[in-house]
């Protein structure tokens, strides 16, 4: 196989030069469960996990490893995440829903939200929640508001915004001054926060949180949030006494999508955060909190492929050819919205030689609904089946009905044995919510 380094770790290809994933012939896989398909291996999402919790575990004992679920939320990798140690990140309700439907403590979820709405906070608080990272002033007096009705105490983390700007695309950035996300430092407004967290009589303010952004490849920008944060908490503790034991970091850590990208490695990315909150927190005198981070990418999105069939293919002379695929903008919005590139190849040519410089691109109605320029691969026919390589991470979870598309189906493989993890839609879903215009014998 030519682009062994961005597939799933147990990728190969067999007898029949098919593409195979942990035993699994993706071409078969097509064949029972049609195209497109999501493919997740099992495998690759434990070891990541285990690469996190290992790597952690070398530089602290007091720590946590949050699977940001908004990656890929589903039943099985919660329950998968939760096998492994991991606790999870919600962003919604409904992220929500699914963490306790696997099965998720409660203790162990943490919701997230800069508009986290009065009903999703009641639904959460009536499900119980480990902790509410609390992201704005109004959201502090609601929460007050609606833990205080309920007679409890809650734990709560701030998110801060530390005026970052992270290397990485402007829509996927999260920690600069202007941002919708968090309390900013300027004007004291972080520190005003935090007075008046700890004044509320049913929060308690357990420590502070904060993400830069998203695909990050240089690890400085972790480090100098790091350096800012562990400052206002120095200021805290100076002005009110404030004592910090969590210390919530983010996530953010990039994957390779293409054989050029360059993402820095697990154990350098725990390294430079416990290592850098420990630096932080000694020149300060503070005692070291627990330290969290929120990786959702680098957890799900190499284990995952997605398989279309080829289609039309359309020559333009002398410009390019266009391969279409069954799938597109629905199902990996991606390279629409960040310009995010990708690799591909064709599972059912994966020993030939990959000479045939193409363009994919999807079915729906928009000249824009490109997955990939100029890729290089065998050369395509009809009927072919092709890959994408690492669509694990937000892409189904972005995935949408735009041109009546019913989302894909997504298969986990292990062992040669591939188990449905979300059924396919189909064109009876499409509808399913919709009513006719008027009833039947109705005027
Ligand atoms: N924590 C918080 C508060 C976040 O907002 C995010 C991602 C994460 C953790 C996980 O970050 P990760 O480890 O996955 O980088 N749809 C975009 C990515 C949006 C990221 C949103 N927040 C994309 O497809 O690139």
């Amino acid at each position: 196989m030519t682009h062994t380094l961005v597939y799933p770790i147990n990728a190969s290809h067999n007898a029949a030069g098919h593409l195979e994933i942990d035993g699994c012939d993706v071409t078969g896989l097509v064949a029972e469960f049609g195209t497109p398909l999501v493919i997740y291996e099992e495998k690759s999402i434990r070891d990541q996990c285990r690469r996190y919790m290992g790597a952690f575990r070398e530089h602290t004992q007091d720590f946590e490893v949050i699977y940001a679920s908004k990656a890929f939320s589903s039943v099985a990798v919660d329950q998968l995440v939760l096998e492994e140690g991991l606790s999870i990140d919600v962003s919604s309700g409904g992220e929500y829903h699914v963490a306790k439907v696997a099965g998720f403590p409660a203790g162990r979820i943490f919701f997230h939200g800069n508009n986290k709405t009065r009903d999703e906070l009641e639904y959460v608080l009536s499900g119980g929640v480990g902790h509410v990272v609390v992201d704005s002033f109004q959201e502090l007096a609601l929460l007050e508001e609606l833990v205080a009705a309920r007679g409890e105490i809650q734990r709560v983390l701030l998110r801060i915004t530390p005026g970052i700007e992270a290397h990485t695309h402007s829509y996927i950035q999260t920690g600069q001054i202007d941002s919708k996300f968090g309390f900013g430092l300027v004007d004291g407004v972080a520190l005003e926060a935090m007075r008046q967290t700890l004044a509320a009589p049913h929060l308690d303010l357990v420590g502070l949180h904060a993400h830069i952004g998203s695909q990050i490849f240089r690890l400085d920008a972790f480090r100098k949030a790091i350096e800012i944060l562990v400052g206002l908490i120095g200021q805290a503790h100076a002005t009110f006494g404030f004592e910090c034991r969590c210390l919530n970091v983010g996530g953010g850590l990039g994957i390779r999508y293409t054989e050029e990208d360059m993402p820095s490695s697990i154990a350098d990315y725990a390294a430079i955060k416990v290592e850098g909150v420990r630096e932080e927190m000694a020149a300060r005198s503070l005692p070291m909190p627990r330290v969290l981070i929120e990786p959702g990418r680098s957890i799900v999105g190499k284990a995952g492929i997605t398989a279309y069939r080829v289609g039309t293919i359309k020559e333009v002379p002398g410009i390019r050819t266009y391969v279409s695929v069954d799938g597109g903008m629905s199902d990996n919005i991606r390279p629409m919205l960040y310009d995010a590139h990708y690799e591909g190849m064709l599972a059912n040519k994966a020993a030939a030689p990959a000479d045939t410089t193409i363009t994919v691109a999807g079915k729906h109605c928009e000249s824009g609904d490109i997955l990939i320029r100029d890729a290089v691969i065998a050369r395509p026919e009809p009927g072919d089946v092709l890959v994408m390589p690492a669509t694990g991470a937000y892409c189904y979870a972005m995935a949408s009905n735009y041109n009546g598309s019913p989302r894909p189906a997504v298969v986990m493989v292990k062992d040669g044995r591939a188990r449905v993890i979300i059924e396919r839609e189909t064109y009876g879903d499409l509808v399913a919510k919709h009513h006719p215009l008027r009833d039947e014998g109705e005027a």
